[in-house]
């Protein structure tokens, strides 16, 4: 057995473990292959944060069953896997590995059960004190690099299956984070984001005891980085010393994506989210008042159980004072082992997608807005590809804006990657809800 396919689902932290994952099956021995029907061994990294994300996994189990009697293996990893343990065996008889995230460092012991013919072999404890630090991970994108410096969560949303999924908070030394920073800035990587569920709870387990806003402020200010960002922030450990440090190191970019959840301060106690209406706005005020234009994107649930009319038009007002420049809507969805299951008032479907509609809509408004007064502004992009289609390159602002652009100073690239990578002045034409469009500012331009 040595060909492998995977498909991840899910958010960052997943698309980070498969590159670790993929490093260790590589490092195995292992070749990575296209598609599944070329493959001997088939995972699938999955997410169960809602519903229709853990059906997916089943759907593709489904789609292969059958090819398993050829000699195929299947592997659920992930937070399905965490969730459903062993009764995926039971489901899906054709899965011969069943393993969460904290149990990947054990990779390579459970590939040789599964290779010496073991049907069940499984990863499940959350026994390990260690995170998931690999020096062979193979990163998918040669100029933006995702770092973890955090897993698990300690917190106990009503709604989440995090905490079951991802097991208790760990922290990796600020050494460790450091150094794997400083090691990719070596490997021609400029962009790094910081993952972790929640990120701003680091606590360095080493003397040195940093928090998440030295963290950032240190991996801001090392030679050679020019941008770093970081993902997902909980208001309640979200501190003013993290705004100060993207008011003062032009390296952190200037977007924070804040979840709220809800406007509501009674709907917010019931999520057991730990924070206020307004102890929610206060870390607002202090991003609207930075020197630095900081981009605020954010979550929201409609539909959590018991949540009234009014409820949902605070969650409205709310985002007319935020002006969020992006947001992901959710409808609440019933998760096993949370504690909102056993709540009272749970809100019809077609009353979730009423709400989720008019919220959508609101916000597409705001978003217009926001991004025209973008237009006749220039902002400095970093390269990710280029559209053949539209004949426009493909940037990102420090805002994680998207800014299509064509670039006059250069023939129409036949598809080939020129200028990914790289950084440079764009100026913005023209604005849709979305994204931004405009025109690459050369030296020559300028002088014009
Ligand atoms: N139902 C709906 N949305 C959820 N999220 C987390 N759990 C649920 C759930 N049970 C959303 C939250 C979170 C985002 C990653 O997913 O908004 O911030
Ligand atoms: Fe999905 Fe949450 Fe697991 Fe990420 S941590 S894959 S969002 S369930």
């Amino acid at each position: 057995m040595n060909t492998f396919y995977i498909e991840t689902f899910g958010c960052q932290m997943n698309a980070h473990d498969s590159e670790k994952v993929v490093g260790t099956l590589v490092q195995q021995g292992y070749t990575q292959v296209e598609t599944p029907e070329q493959a001997e061994l088939v995972l699938y990294n999955t997410c169960s944060i809602r519903d229709k994300a853990e059906q997916k996994v089943f759907h593709r189990l489904g789609q292969f069953g059958r090819a398993a009697g050829k000699g195929k293996k299947f592997g659920v990893l992930g937070c399905v896997a965490q969730q459903e343990g062993e009764k995926i065996f039971e489901r899906a008889p054709h899965v011969s590995l069943v393993a969460g995230s904290a149990s990947y460092t054990k990779l390579p012991e459970m590939l040789v059960q599964l290779e010496s013919g073991n049907r069940r072999v499984t990863g499940l404890t959350f026994d390990s004190a260690e995170t998931f630090d690999t020096p062979f991970t193979r990163r998918d994108n040669p100029h933006r690099a995702y770092l973890t410096i955090i897993e698990g969560c300690d917190k106990a949303c009503a709604y989440c299956v995090v905490p079951f999924t991802r097991g208790p908070e760990r922290s990796r030394t600020s050494e460790s984070v450091m150094r794997e920073a400083t090691g990719l800035v070596e490997r021609g990587y400029t962009e790094v984001q910081l993952l972790g569920q929640n990120v701003n709870s680091y606590r360095d387990p080493s003397p040195a005891g940093w928090d998440f806003a030295q963290l950032l402020a240190e991996t801001g200010k090392t030679d050679g980085m020019r941008r770093v960002r970081f993902t997902t922030s909980h208001p309640r450990d979200f501190v003013r010393e993290i705004v100060q440090a993207i008011d003062e190191i032009p390296a952190l970019c200037n977007h924070v994506h804040l979840p709220v959840q809800s406007g509501s301060t009674a709907v917010l106690n019931r999520m057991q989210r730990l924070y206020s209406r307004d102890e929610y706005m206060r870390r607002i005020e202090w991003m609207k008042s930075t020197r630095r234009d900081i981009a605020i994107t954010t979550d929201i649930i409609v539909g959590f159980p018991g949540e009234t009319e009014a409820d949902f038009e605070e969650t409205l007002r709310l985002i007319d004072e935020v002006e969020y420049d992006s947001m992901f809507i959710f409808k609440y969805s019933r998760r096993p082992n949370t504690s909102a299951l056993e709540y009272p008032d749970h809100i019809p479907e077609e009353e979730k997608t009423r709400r989720f509609q008019i919220l959508q809509e609101r916000q597409r408004t705001i978003q217009m807005r926001r991004n025209s007064n973008y237009v006749g502004r220039s902002e400095e992009v970093h390269v990710e590809g280029y559209n053949t289609a539209t004949g426009q390159w493909i940037g990102r602002t420090s805002q994680n804006k998207t800014l299509n652009f064509v670039d006059a100073s250069l023939p129409a690239p036949s598809g080939d990657q020129t200028h990914v990578g790289k950084y440079f002045d764009v100026l913005v034409t023209r604005a849709t809800p979305n994204s931004l469009a405009g025109e690459r500012v050369t030296l020559r331009a300028r002088l014009q």
